[in-house]
């Protein structure tokens, strides 16, 4: 039985800050931003919008009513989290209209828990193959104004569906993790922003990734030469590249040429949208899925998921015929392409305009979904 990635789905919300325009405001050259970090624009939220709405926005679409019918565990990867307690898969579940004898949950792991979520997703669905399980990867990804990371910010959700005989990837059991106790990025309870040891996070994101492939290659005999295509976590869009050529380099100029052109085609939304924490790797996913020209049924493709702290994986699929007539391309590049462009005042006014959920408030934002008032610390959202 073939068990993967039946749909897949993202979300960003619709405003966004100009990478050119940061750069100026912070007197910096624009093409460290642009080529240096590789990014053009940068997905802002509004104090409305949160894991939830992301999540809603990029699941609802995606399912059908028998989907509903068959979920069984819903699953949301996040570090953006709005309670210590009670999972945000819950309120998904309600709000989605999932059957109720369902497990709902969430994982922590910085940008990693997606994945943790695949993989257990995998596993349910070997042991119940008529079940289905929706992944979710839900992040506001904030380090503050002027902050060392700033430029690489972002914010959305991608919902993937994982079932048996999926229509887009069928996932292997090729999977090599590795965890390292590190601090190169952490956020300690209280705190609004992360705290960030910028060049050592690159460095063990590359080692990370120069570790799980070294051992994965021995576990499989498998080399660069079998995969169509490699895809990352992108923190921001240099990053993976970073990583891939620490080891594609020793290859030959064809094989680097071959899978490079692959890489920038991963990155196209990325680039526009910049860090989702935990939806980043699958965002790289459906931006090469749907903006290459060459990728066929049965390819392989990598995909390498690091979160900080650290836990890194790598781990493949096979590409399933007709898997084009399963993505929204021309949906993705109209959620890209109107967007609103906030001006920096706007940009710096929606992170000092905070949510406090403290205080009873009613809210106005035509976003379907979006947080409509807070009542007793509890946030509502309008519903179906
Ligand atoms: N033209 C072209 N390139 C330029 C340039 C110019 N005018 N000015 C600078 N650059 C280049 C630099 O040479 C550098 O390139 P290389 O790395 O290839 O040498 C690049 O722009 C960035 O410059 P700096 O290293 O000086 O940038 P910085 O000190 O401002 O830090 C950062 C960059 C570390 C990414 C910082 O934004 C940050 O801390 N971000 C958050 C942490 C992060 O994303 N880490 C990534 C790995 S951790 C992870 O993946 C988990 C996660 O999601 C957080």
């Amino acid at each position: 039985m073939h068990v993967g990635i039946d749909k897949i789905n993202f979300f960003v919300p619709s405003y966004f800050m100009d990478m050119t325009d940061l750069a100026h405001a912070r007197n910096v050259d624009p093409n460290k931003f642009l080529i240096g970090i590789g990014q053009s624009q940068m997905a802002v939220a509004p104090k409305t919008q949160d894991i939830i709405t992301f999540a809603m926005n990029a699941a609802l679409p995606m399912l059908s009513p028998e989907d509903k019918a068959a979920i069984d565990m819903v699953i949301v990867g996040t570090e953006s989290s709005i309670d210590e307690s009670k999972a945000s898969a819950i309120v998904l579940h309600r709000m989605l209209g999932i059957q109720p004898f369902a497990r709902s949950f969430e994982i922590k792991e910085a940008c990693y828990g997606a994945t943790a979520g695949v993989q257990l997703a995998l596993g349910h669905i070997q042991r119940n193959p008529k079940s289905k399980v929706l992944v979710v990867a839900s992040d506001n990804a904030r380090y503050g104004l002027n902050s060392g990371g700033e430029p690489t910010q972002g914010a959305g959700a991608v919902a993937m569906l994982i079932s048996a005989d999926p229509h887009i990837l069928r996932l292997h059991q090729d999977t090599v993790s590795l965890t390292q106790d590190i601090y190169d990025f952490w956020r300690p309870i209280g705190h609004e922003y992360p705290l960030v040891e910028g060049a050592l996070s690159n460095q063990t994101y590359i080692e990370s990734f120069g570790k799980v492939w070294t051992e994965y290659q021995t576990r499989t005999g498998l080399t660069f030469a079998d995969f169509a295509a490699m895809t990352f976590h992108v923190p921001y869009t240099k990053m993976g590249k970073k990583a891939m050529m620490s080891e594609l380099e020793k290859e030959t100029p064809e094989l680097q040429e071959r899978l490079l052109a692959r890489y920038e085609e991963s990155i196209v939304y990325s680039r526009r949208v910049g860090n989702l924490y935990t939806g980043s790797l699958y965002l790289s996913l459906i931006s090469l899925l749907e903006q290459s020209q060459v990728l066929k049924a049965a390819d392989r493709i990598g995909l390498f998921s690091y979160g900080s702290g650290t836990v890194a994986e790598f781990f493949s699929g096979e590409l399933v015929e007709g898997y084009e007539a399963h993505l929204a391309k021309e949906l993705h590049e109209d959620i890209l392409d109107n967007r609103y462009a906030l001006s920096l005042e706007e940009y710096e006014q929606f992170f000092t305009d905070t949510l406090l959920t403290d205080q009873d408030q009613v809210f106005e934002d035509s976003q379907l979904f979006s947080i409509q008032s807070i009542q007793n610390t509890i946030r509502h959202y309008n519903e179906l």
